[in-house]
């Protein structure tokens, strides 16, 4: 059995401030879940007060993003170790928002996960098709090179600890969720290409993620189907009630 792992993608959202009430609320609400995998992603500047509220507690804190260098003169980069340091223990990589806005490709973001692990960190891969992949049946192919591309040169001993998010960019934001049988049908797709990487049993152990508009309403009945093992959340991540609806939901 898969724990389910819910995390919230706060995007460019949350002052350091906003950060830092929210989890307060947050944390005293999912006190005392068990069975859910929670984690909270947000802003380079929110992190490290956020990693601080958060301890001792159930939530686990992400960074969105990372430069996949120890240090160096990458002026305006954040590095692992500046994230590991600060008790960060997820980095959110791959994102649709950063490979379409800022030109991330598979190779790149494979050096980032490569760097994620090295530092002892787990990286979140997010990976999913355009509504006109989808409308020219070429979902599967997409994201199989994402996956292939994206995981080159990983043992099976990192691949178990990486969580892979498919989120299908036409639902993200949009209010647009993928029925829990089509979500089903692609994250089983998904599964069998990690099978055919890395073996069905790494393949089996591995937590694929859903998002693009999950909130409270949908969540249950996705968080249901079979290979759909959490949920990576953005618009309903920002408030403590909603986000914690959808942990409530994964119990
Ligand atoms: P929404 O939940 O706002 O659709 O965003 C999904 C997402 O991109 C999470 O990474």
């Amino acid at each position: 059995m898969r724990k389910k792992v819910i995390a919230g993608n706060w995007k460019m959202n949350m002052t350091n401030k906003e950060a830092i009430s929210m989890l307060i609320e947050l944390k005293e609400i999912v006190k005392n879940i068990k069975n859910v995998t929670i984690i909270v992603g947000g802003p380079f500047t929110a992190l490290s007060d956020a990693v601080k509220i958060v301890e001792k507690s159930n939530i686990s804190i992400a960074a969105e993003n990372v430069y996949p260098k120890d240090a160096g003169a990458f002026t305006g980069e954040i590095s692992p170790i500046m994230l590991k340091e600060i008790g960060v223990k997820y980095v959110i990589l791959g994102h649709s928002e950063r490979r379409e806005y800022f030109m991330e490709s598979n190779s790149f973001i494979n050096e980032k996960i490569k760097a994620v692990l090295a530092h002892g960190m787990i990286p979140i891969l997010c990976i999913g098709e355009r509504l006109e992949d989808r409308e020219a049946g070429r979902t599967n192919d997409i994201n199989r090179n994402q996956l292939i591309e994206g995981l080159e040169g990983l043992t099976k001993e990192q691949a178990e600890k990486i969580i892979i998010a498919y989120e299908p960019i036409w639902a993200i934001g949009t209010g647009k969720t993928a029925t829990p049988e089509i979500a089903q049908e692609t994250h089983r797709a998904i599964r069998d290409v990690l099978k055919e990487i890395f073996g069905e049993e790494i393949s089996e152990k591995m937590t694929i993620q859903y998002g693009g508009s999950m909130n409270a309403e949908n969540a249950e009945k996705l968080l249901s189907q079979k290979d759909i093992d959490g949920g990576l959340i953005g618009g309903a991540s920002l408030k403590a009630e909603s986000f914690s609806k959808i942990i409530f939901a994964g119990e």
